[in-house]
């Protein structure tokens, strides 16, 4: 059996449209002007149809529109996106102007050709944009502060152990030496002690200068980015005994504070995951900036990581989640590249420069 469709007349079908639809004569008068119009330009369409297209775009924007609508009727396309150069703009009745979204259809029929207009009020759409831009700068300002105070913190906190402890530790360096001038010379026993707290009072000077370099460096602020990269590789070789090929070029110009510190702490980061995760036997680091931009690549031969696990950790863990976020408030970006016993490459570049609302590592 053959069904038999009946669709309603067109014209309900547009009255009741929930987007606006405007239909224009060659001179671009008004003849069709929906409910959904109605609404939007804030006019009854019986006080519309018959008016001019004008009417209805903000005066600064007329001659253009007017030039853009004769433009399309003549190149014979049945249908185009208007405004693709930027939003377009409407008026309504109450003298408000409002951002919107057009496309554009010509019919050719006995009585000349018309064009209709589909339009949507986007108002509610840029206020939401504009809403979630916002928060994003917020967040980045936020990232911008907490980076700021955590490198003020860990200064901080390495000055302290510096100039207080280590303080200490000289002035009970001082006191052994007057306790041990007080014991007899044939004292061997009590000499032998002294000399055993001696050598912790070295050691424990030792850590305390590794842990207040690794907090903050002295040398990235006094010998610069070069030598506070070599100071870590080396610092990693003794450590771990892991081979590290490094290629160091930063040119004559040092990059941005902040853009130094944030390199270091990626370098950090790596060489720390190499050692905690990648049982790698070597690893290879470039480090190139020239004026305007920086690229550090580390790569390791060790186990790698599968890109579902990996994915499954990252969300949670801070190490390389801490180093996107670094970088990315720089403009820079970090990729990372690694397959199960295939090693991992961490990639970073990023401008030279930082931008101006950039944290302060001084
Ligand atoms: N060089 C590497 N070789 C193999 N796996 C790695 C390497 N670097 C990182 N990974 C994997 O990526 C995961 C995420 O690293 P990330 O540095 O973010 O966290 P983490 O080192 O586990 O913890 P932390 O927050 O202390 O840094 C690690 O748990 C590890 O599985
Ligand atoms: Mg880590």
């Amino acid at each position: 059996m053959k069904h038999t469709f009946s669709a309603p007349p067109l014209l309900d079908i547009i009255q009741s449209a929930t987007e606006p639809i405007i239909t224009i004569d060659e001179r671009q008068r008004i003849v069709m002007f929906n409910p959904a119009a109605e609404r939007v330009f804030l006019c009854l369409a019986d006080d519309t149809i018959g008016a001019h297209l004008d009417t209805l775009i903000p005066a600064r924007f007329r001659t253009a529109h007017a030039r853009h609508v004769d433009r399309f009727k003549l190149t014979g396309i049945s249908e185009r996106q208007m405004g693709l150069g930027g939003p377009l703009w409407g008026l309504r009745s109450n003298g408000e102007e409002f951002p919107m979204e057009a496309s554009i259809s010509q019919t050719k029929t006995e009585a000349g050709i018309f064009l209709s207009i589909f339009l949507r009020d986007i108002t509610e759409r840029q206020r939401v944009d504009q809403a979630l831009r916002a928060s994003r700068d917020e967040l980045t300002r936020l990232s911008n502060a907490l980076l700021h105070v955590r490198e003020q913190e860990k200064k901080h906190i390495a000055r302290e152990l510096h100039d207080d402890l280590g303080q200490t530790l000289t002035a009970l360096t001082m006191e052994l030496s007057q306790l041990e001038a007080g014991f007899a010379p044939d004292d061997h026993d009590m000499r032998a002690r002294v000399r055993a707290m001696r050598r912790l009072i070295k050691k424990t000077f030792a850590s305390l200068r590794r842990i207040a370099s690794d907090l903050r460096p002295v040398m990235l602020d006094d010998l610069g980015l070069a030598a506070a990269v070599e100071w870590l590789v080396a610092n990693f070789v003794s450590r771990y005994g892991i081979d590290v090929e490094a290629q160091i070029d930063i040119g004559p110009a040092e990059p941005g504070k902040p853009v130094a510190t944030t390199l270091f702490r990626v370098v950090q980061e790596a060489l720390t995951n190499i050692a905690k995760h990648a049982q790698a036997t070597k690893v290879q680091l470039r480090l190139r900036c020239t004026e305007s931009a920086c690229e550090l690549t580390v790569q390791d031969n060790g186990v790698g990581a599968a890109p579902e696990s990996l994915a499954k950790k990252l969300p949670l863990s801070l190490g390389l989640q801490g180093i996107r976020e670094r970088v990315r408030l720089l403009n820079g970006e970090v990729t990372i590249h690694t397959r199960k016993k295939g090693g991992f490459r961490l990639h970073a570049q990023m401008p030279a420069q930082p931008p101006e609302s950039s944290w302060e590592a001084a």
